[in-house]
């Protein structure tokens, strides 16, 4: 997907906010291509681009900070409207003559906003009293010339302007935070009423076209991909056997850490008996990985340990097929934005299949879904018949059960793990419970206790059940399962798996736990 395609683009300029995803998405969800840039985008590089809008985000910082981030004053005379939202707005402001101060007191969470200007294009349809997100402390307390009040609130007075005159407008609060009430018809009437987009993104000509770009681009050359089962890989590849059929080679690495049967129902997707068009390569590496992870319990160390040995396995591969052309990878576009911004601390070292290899022979990359958000990869692999059950597959770590079994991996824990697993997912599918699940999997903790089964006494292991429920796996809460499934689930699992003589449910949410348990 290139430019090109997206006749009408709205460019969202990340100033460091929190939601600077959710605002594309939300641009998305209104069938209008959107994409994310850092404040750095140059002038030329937005006229190139031309835009039918801009939006400015949130920030942390304070427009008259030391080091404050800013913009060209010249973005608000290009004749291309422009919607700043919380420091967006309040840029705006003083980029264009207004002034923005430190407010008395701080706005933070749900707050009734008062639209004090029925006539704005921006709220049309939209209640006067509505519930807005707001989170700032400073405020725009003076209007730059030729703007307008349209919003307030008991303690700011400006929560909303505009220059309709020139496409200017702002909102203090944030519209593309579902606590906003009608946070999405607000955006949608700046994308639809001030900047004039007709709604023509679309999944199915986003297919034709990646289709067509691809071909356009591989040509006759080969292609190689790393296939994890998850969706990302799975749709790149099946776009990719679309393109280019058997000039792809998939290769997908076994590390014995997947689960139940997972490894060949991968097989019966993409493997000779499969319906796509691609060479398959299985390589069942189990016992190389339980070699490495012998003896190792420290997190942080499995973590890097399954990481590094899946490239060199993937590595290995490769070289056995010689030289390619293309590399493909199952990037998305929330991978593309959060690696283009600041530090985070480390809680995790996240392994992808995909993460690049230092030693495969290859002139490109292709990364076919780097526009995409999660949503729209399942709505493309939808559109492309990926078979449901990889579509709405529940997202499985890169180091797999390695990191839901506390302590050292061995062969006998996986696979208790992946039995106690394969029980939990069955019980929760029959009682159509998964919908409203983020994710849900049984973990091994490194706990054994006493019990008593029949006359005997047991000295088992402890599964723990986990399910949470999250939107965008940054923050989660654990599920209030019904008891009865719970108490179905146990039973089972204390009954059909041998090593385990106890169940325990994780009401833990996130933060302070994570989701994974390592
Ligand atoms: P945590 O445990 O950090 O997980 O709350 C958040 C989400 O990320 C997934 N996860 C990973 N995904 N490679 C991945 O591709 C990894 O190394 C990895 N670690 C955690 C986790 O399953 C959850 O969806």
């Amino acid at each position: 997907m290139s430019r090109s395609d997206a006749a009408e683009m709205i460019l969202v300029l990340d100033f460091g906010g929190q939601y600077n995803q959710l605002i594309a998405r939300r641009v998305r969800e209104n069938h209008v291509y959107c994409e994310v840039y850092p404040h750095t985008l140059s002038l030329d590089r937005i006229r190139e681009l031309a835009p039918r809008g801009i939006i400015l985000t949130g920030g942390p910082n304070s427009v008259y900070g030391q080091g404050a981030v800013t913009a060209p004053k010249e973005l608000f005379s290009l004749g291309i409207p422009v919607l700043g939202i919380c420091y967006g707005a309040q840029l705006m402001a003083h980029l264009c003559g207004g002034r923005v101060e430190t407010a008395p007191t701080s706005e933070y969470g749900k707050t009734e906003v008062d639209i004090t200007d029925k006539a704005s294009l921006l709220f049309d349809g939209i209640p006067t009293k509505n519930i807005c997100w707001m989170s700032h402390t400073d405020y725009i307390s003076v209007l730059p010339t030729r703007f307008h009040t349209t919003a307030n609130t008991p303690v700011c007075p400006i929560a909303a302007m505009e220059n309709p005159a020139e496409g200017l407008y702002a909102v203090q609060f944030h519209p593309e935070v579902m606590h906003t009430e009608h946070g999405t018809e607000i955006l949608r009437n700046f994308v639809y009423h001030v900047c004039k987009c007709m709604g023509t993104w679309r999944m199915d000509s986003f297919v034709q076209k990646a289709i067509e770009e691809l071909r356009k681009k591989i040509g006759t050359g080969r292609a190689l991909c790393a296939l994890s089962g998850g969706v990302d890989s799975s749709v790149a590849a099946v776009l990719l056997s679309k393109a280019i059929g058997s000039q792809l080679t998939c290769v997908f690495v076994d590390h014995g850490l997947l689960r139940k049967d997972e490894g060949d129902e991968v097989e019966a997707v993409f493997g000779t008996s499969g319906t796509y068009d691609v060479n398959f390569i299985r390589i069942n590496a189990r016992d190389r990985f339980y070699a490495k992870l012998k003896g190792v319990t420290e997190p942080e160390a499995k973590r890097k340990i399954i990481g590094e040995e899946f490239i060199r396995v993937f590595e290995e591969a490769a070289h056995e097929i010689g030289a390619v052309d293309f590399l493909v990878q199952g990037t998305i576009y929330p991978d593309v934005i959060e690696s283009g911004l600041g530090k985070s601390a480390v809680i995790k070292s996240h392994h992808n299949v995909g993460g690049l290899p230092d030693h495969v022979d290859f002139k490109e990359i292709v990364e076919p879904l780097r526009l995409l958000f999660k949503d729209e990869v399942r709505a493309a692999g939808r559109e492309l018949g990926v078979p449901d059950d990889l579509v709405d597959r529940q997202p499985f770590p890169g180091p797999g059960l390695g990191i839901r079994i506390i302590g050292e991996v061995t062969a006998e824990k996986v696979h208790i793990v992946q039995e106690a697993d394969a029980i939990y997912r069955e019980e929760i599918a029959k009682a159509g419970l998964q919908k409203n699940l983020g994710q849900y999997f049984a973990a091994l903790t490194n706990m054994r206790s006493v019990g008593v089964m029949g006359d005997g006494r047991t000295y088992d292991y402890a599964i723990v059940l986990r399910a949470v429920e999250t939107s965008d796996f940054m923050t989660a809460e654990a599920a209030q399962l019904p008891w009865e499934i719970l108490s179905r689930v146990t039973t089972r699992i204390v009954n059909e798996v041998r090593g385990v003589n106890r169940v325990l449910y994780d009401c833990t949410g996130k933060p302070p736990a994570t989701i994974e348990l390592e």
